[in-house]
């Protein structure tokens, strides 16, 4: 069985899509812990209510990014966890963390990636610059990290169109409910049946055998 460690920040509704997969026996895993960046962060209630692991670990107490990273690899390492997921995760991680875990760590982004990534697109104001800019269709994307922000293999994507009254806040709860919610959960999936051949530094999908 798959050991998930999840990193949060926030509200923790990808971490919850996640929990309700595993609970409906759609991927076999476990999730070993959760650590949020901030002390009171929903998620971590989320984690709690379904008897997971659940810690605030405080990125200003540590000093720091070196030694808060540290924390976290060893709160992982502990719990034998051989994915993580960054699920709205509002810190950008180095190549200490990355390594540790190369090629097992995923992150969620609410834009069809290239577009409306990178340093300074998080939360709303990802969605803000998609209506700005205005795009038809948007979405989510779920990839594989590595040292650049945005910057890694790509493993699923998926389109939704953008109406002409929404706001950041419709767009933002359409992709989540219509792209997000379903792309985590399946992208976990795929890692857990080892469907997931990185190539050339691109992700391919294995066919289900
Ligand atoms: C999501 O939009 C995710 O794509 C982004 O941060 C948000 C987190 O929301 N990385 P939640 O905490 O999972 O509800």
């Amino acid at each position: 069985m798959l050991k998930i460690g999840v990193l949060v920040s926030g509200g923790g509704t990808n971490l919850q899509a996640v929990i309700n997969s595993i609970n409906a026996g759609e991927t076999d895993a476990e999730i070993v812990g959760v650590v949020s960046s901030r002390a009171g962060a929903y998620a971590l209630e989320r984690a709690k209510k379904n008897g997971i692991d659940a810690v605030f670990i405080s990125r200003k107490q540590a000093g720091s990014s070196e030694e808060y990273e540290r924390s976290l690899i060893k709160y992982f390492k502990e719990k034998n966890a051989e994915l993580i997921l960054l699920a709205g995760f509002m810190v950008i991680l180095t190549p200490l963390f990355v390594n540790a875990f190369k090629g097992r760590i995923m992150n969620i982004h609410p834009s069809l990636i290239p577009a409306f990534c990178g340093e300074g697109f998080y939360g709303l104001k990802v969605h803000e610059a998609a209506l700005a800019r205005g795009v038809k269709l948007t979405g989510a994307t779920v990839q594989l990290v590595n040292d650049e922000p945005d910057g890694g293999p790509i493993i699923l994507q998926k389109a939704v169109e953008v109406r002409d009254n929404d706001t950041p806040e419709t767009l933002q709860k359409r992709v989540m409910e219509e792209a997000e919610w379903k792309l985590y959960p399946e992208a976990v999936k795929l890692f857990a049946q080892n469907r997931l051949v990185l190539e050339n530094g691109r992700v391919r999908i294995k066919e289900k055998l």
